[in-house]
């Protein structure tokens, strides 16, 4: 893929299929964190947060993620479920952004991957009150301690703070660098089940 090839069409009328074609190509070329995007919240009247996170594929048209529903961003979702991302794939010259609602996803689909983390994951999980304060890496340590006796021989459960989250994409941008900064970007709108797509200016 040459990340300079300026494009005369958008790249093609599914964005979402793309966006997995560019991220298959983020993992061949063996680019750090492929996975990693950009994730932003915001407080009901409008004060926006962003995290870094993983990308855990895209099921039924929506992107997947997990994290810890009582974190900062779980608290901000569960007031305003409208969130934004962004990936940058800096070698592929490729970003995509996409916008839309977020929710919990089915328990039985947060259960069947926490099922498939390893136990030190799944411990650490339930020993992080993810973005609480704690007073020190040692009182971490000692929590962390705690649940691993409580849990000793037995299967960890998954934590009921704990799961994954599904963005349903309303908008999603895909851009392509240009030469002297005349980029592509094409956005896609939802359209019912199909989408409407326009060029923006770079
Ligand atoms: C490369 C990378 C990957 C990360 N992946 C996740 C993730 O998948 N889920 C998650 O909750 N936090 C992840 N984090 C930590 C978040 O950036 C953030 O610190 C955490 O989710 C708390 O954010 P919040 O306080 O805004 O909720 C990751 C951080 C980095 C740098």
């Amino acid at each position: 893929m040459d990340p300079k090839t300026a494009s005369t069409e958008a790249p093609g009328a599914d964005p979402l299929g793309i966006f997995l074609e560019w991220h298959t190509a983020a993992v061949a070329r063996g680019l750090p964190d492929p996975d990693a995007f950009a994730l932003a919240t915001a407080t009901p009247d409008g004060r926006p947060s962003v995290r870094i996170v993983l990308f855990k594929g895209l099921v039924d048209g929506a992107l997947r993620l997990v994290t810890n529903y009582e974190s900062r961003k779980g608290e901000e979702l569960a007031e305003n479920a409208q969130g934004a991302l962004v990936f940058y794939w800096s070698l592929l010259a490729r970003q995509v952004r996409m916008e839309g609602r977020i929710e919990r996803s089915a328990p039985s689909e947060s259960d069947a991957y926490f099922r498939g983390r390893d136990r030190e994951s799944q411990l650490g999980a339930w020993a992080s009150a993810q973005s609480r304060p704690v007073e020190s890496r040692a009182a971490l340590l000692d929590h962390l301690e705690q649940v691993r006796a409580r849990f000793a021989g037995k299967e960890v459960p998954r934590p009921p703070h704990w799961g994954m989250l599904r963005l349903v994409p309303e908008r999603v941008e895909l851009w392509l660098a240009g030469e002297h900064r005349l980029h592509d970007r094409f956005l896609y709108t939802r359209a019912g089940d199909a989408w409407q797509v326009e060029r923006l200016s770079p």
